[in-house]
Parts: C-alpha cells; sequence; structure tokens
C-alpha cells in the first residue's frame, strides 16, 4: 500500500484538487484508492459528492476513538474509491490531544489496519503545519507538496519539507518528497520564471507534470464530482491524468531507499529566497497585485510613480529597502497595461530590469491580464 500525504500549509494552492482528481484517475486506472479528508473544510469529501452533514463516523472519530477503522468511516464514492470524509469537529482534534502520548501516530496505527484493503491511500491535508498535518505526514511514507506560482506557496512548500525533515530526523523514518506545481499559467512571465527556478531548486523532485490553470476545476468542484468526470478533456484534466500516471510509473522507485537530499537541499537556501524574487527583472504577479523590485543600494529614496496615480509625485508609492539595498513594494492593479517610472532620490528613472517601454518617454509599461 502506497501512502501519500498531500501537503502545504498555504491554503488555495490546489491541494484538495489534486487530492480528488489524483484519487479519481488513479482508482480509474485499476487501483483500489483511499482518499483521507484531514481538512476539517470538508472540500475533498464535498469535491466527491458525499453530504458532510449526514455521517456517522469521519476522520475525527478516527483519530480519536480507538475502536473506529478506516472500514467504519469510509465511504464508497466510485469503484475502487473510498473517502474518509471529514467534518468540522475535525478542528478539535488539535486540542483534544494535546498533551496525549502517541498523539502523532493516530492516523499512522489506523492506516496500518487497512494496509491489504488498498493499493493506495491519499491524505488532504489542511493549510498548517498543525497536528493534522502531522498526523498525516508521520502515517505516509511519500509527500506530495504542492505549490502553486506564488512567493507564499513556494515558502509554504520549504516549510513543510522542513517539517518532514524534522520527522524523518527525530523519528528516524524513511519519507520520500516530491513537488507538483499547479495553476501553471504560461501566459504570465512570472510563472514561467517561477517553474525554471523551481526546477533548478527541486532537481529531480519535482513532478515533470505540471497542472496547468483550468477554471474547469471550480465548476467541478461545485458539482461534487473529479474533473474526469465532469470535463474529461480539458487541460487539467489530461494534467492530472499524466500526473496518475507519473506517480504510478514510480511505484518501483519509492521501495528503493533514498535521500530526499535535493528537496532538503533546497530548505537550505531558504534565506535567500526574497532575494531571488526580488533580483528577478522586471515586476513579478505575486498573491495580493504587482510586485515592484529595484536593486539600487546607493538609492535614499526611491518612490514609484506612474498611470495608476495619475503620475502624481506627491502620492506616489514609497518603496522599502532591504538590507542589501533592494527596494520593494506590491501593488494591487486592476486589469489593464499600466505605465510606470521611478523616482529615485528626486530623479525620474525607467526600471532598469523591464524592457518594455514606450519611446521616447521610456515609460515602463506592466500589463496586467485578466485570469482566464
Ligand atoms: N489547476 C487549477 N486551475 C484553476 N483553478 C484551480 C486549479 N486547481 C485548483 N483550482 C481552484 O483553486 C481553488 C483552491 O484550490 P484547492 O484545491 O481547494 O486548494 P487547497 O486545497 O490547497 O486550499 C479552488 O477554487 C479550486 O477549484
Ligand atoms: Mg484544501
Amino acid at each position: 500500500m502506497r501512502t501519500i500525504a498531500i501537503v502545504n500549509q498555504k491554503g488555495g494552492c490546489g491541494k484538495t484538487t489534486t487530492a480528488v482528481n489524483l484519487a479519481s484517475y488513479i482508482a480509474d486506472s485499476g487501483r483500489r484508492v483511499l482518499l483521507v479528508d484531514c481538512d476539517p473544510q470538508s472540500h475533498a469529501s464535498m469535491g466527491l459528492g458525499i453530504d458532510t452533514e449526514d455521517l456517522d463516523s469521519t476522520t475525527y472519530d478516527l483519530l480519536i476513538d480507538p475502536s473506529t477503522q478506516v472500514r467504519d468511516a469510509a465511504v464508497t464514492v466510485s469503484e475502487r474509491l473510498d473517502v474518509v470524509p471529514s467534518s468540522v469537529v475535525l478542528s478539535a482534534v488539535e486540542q483534544q490531544l494535546s498533551g496525549r502520548p502517541d498523539r502523532e501516530n493516530k492516523l499512522k496505527r489506523k492506516l496500518e489496519v487497512c494496509s491489504a484493503d488498498y493499493d493506495y491511500v491519499l491524505v488532504d491535508c489542511p493549510p498548517s503545519v498543525g497536528l493534522l498535518t502531522f498526523n498525516a505526514i508521520v502515517a505516509c511514507r511519500e509527500a506530495m507538496v504542492v505549490m502553486e506560482p506564488s512567493y507564499y506557496s513556494l515558502h509554504g512548500a520549504v516549510k513543510v519539507i522542513e517539517t518532514i525533515r524534522l520527522v524523518r530526523q527525530q523519528l528516524g523514518m524513511r519519507k520520500r518528497v516530491r513537488v507538483l506545481l499547479t495553476m501553471f499559467d504560461r501566459r504570465t512571465r512570472f510563472a514561467k520564471e517561477f517553474l525554471k527556478e523551481a526546477q533548478t531548486r527541486f532537481g529531480r523532485e519535482m513532478y515533470s507534470t505540471v497542472i496547468r490553470h483550468t477554471v474547469r476545476f471550480r465548476e467541478a468542484a461545485n458539482w461534487g464530482v473529479a474533473i474526469s468526470h465532469y470535463a474529461r478533456s480539458c487541460k487539467g484534466a489530461r494534467d492530472y491524468r499524466d500526473l496518475a500516471y507519473e506517480v504510478q510509473e514510480d511505484e518501483n522507485r519509492v521501495e528503493v531507499e533514498e535521500p530526499i537530499t535535493e528537496a532538503e537541499e533546497a530548505t537550505r537556501l531558504e534565506p535567500g529566497m526574497d532575494e531571488w524574487i526580488l533580483s528577478q527583472p522586471g515586476p513579478h504577479f505575486v498573491e495580493g497585485g504587482v510586485l515592484f523590485s529595484l536593486v539600487a543600494p546607493e538609492a535614499n529614496h526611491v518612490e514609484l510613480v506612474g498611470s495608476f496615480n495619475d503620475w502624481d509625485r506627491e502620492h506616489g508609492v514609497e518603496l522599502s529597502r532591504n538590507a542589501n539595498g533592494v527596494w520593494h513594494a506590491t501593488l494591487e492593479l486592476p486589469p489593464g497595461k499600466h505605465l510606470y517610472k521611478y523616482v529615485i532620490d528626486g530623479a525620474w528613472r525607467p526600471d532598469p530590469a523591464n524592457e518594455n517601454r514606450t519611446t521616447p518617454n521610456e515609460d515602463c509599461v506592466i500589463e496586467v491580464y485578466r485570469r482566464d
């Protein structure tokens, strides 16, 4: 039985979508799959059409009640696919198990009992590194760290890999970590830069399948079905089918003792992460808007002025300086084309990192796209 925890402490990066669709495609290919919903928000359960109001036992009982086994809580949603659904009471587990010995091994013990019943167990984790995620990491031999192209997501990925390393070292457990990029939109330069950086950083720990940004996922989740049952031929569905294939292809490798060196190395680079993102050329699309950054260690004051504030120098956006002389500010900008310049110690300057400029004014251009 293969056990995979789907993790990232950042919310909204595609964990649940990955859990639901990967589980569904692996089951379609003939393997017996169990999905354990470990998020009190129950999105995976709802995403597979389970009515979470009307359940006898859930992940909560599995973790709290010694006599509840997987077979008591599992709901069959399709041929070869079972789900242990969650409910809001799951959020009380942390508190209820606090101080109890063995509290991080609860899920592990229950999965051991059903090891003959399934080929694959996927655990959908909540957006935090609390006791629930910890239980999932301890219970699973593998971790699939999911991230969308955003700084916070990368940060969350690194944090969770650190936690896994801790578990490995302190509990002496073998773990395998792999990283999946989701919501990839090749139209944005940032996404492309992000993919390249992630590939460099995580090396072969990164899945070669990348899940593209597809509106159909939201629709499928609303209808309570996996993408394969809703829009089988859309690009996101094809991507998850490829991922299911790639995961299964990996089966034999998992059994080989393998240090997770590359992913671990990546976490050691963590202090450099802000630097990396700030030192990339041009403005970046990040969560919360557009990140403007300028390398100017000699400057004393930097402002951003442009079409978005009517070129009003009195009300320019002040940039903050970090320890290495990189100035930065994040601005929420509506979709459309925006022009800007920096005012560095009173002098107008184009952004040296942005080659996209108007003539003859040398105003720099940034275009914000509407998503889908
Ligand atoms: N590849 C994708 N393209 C577009 N939207 C996506 C994609 N993956 C997930 N979403 C949407 O993004 C939102 C967050 O995804 P979700 O899987 O719930 O993230 P998490 O479980 O990490 O919080 C959901 O509305 C989901 O439908
Ligand atoms: Mg989720």
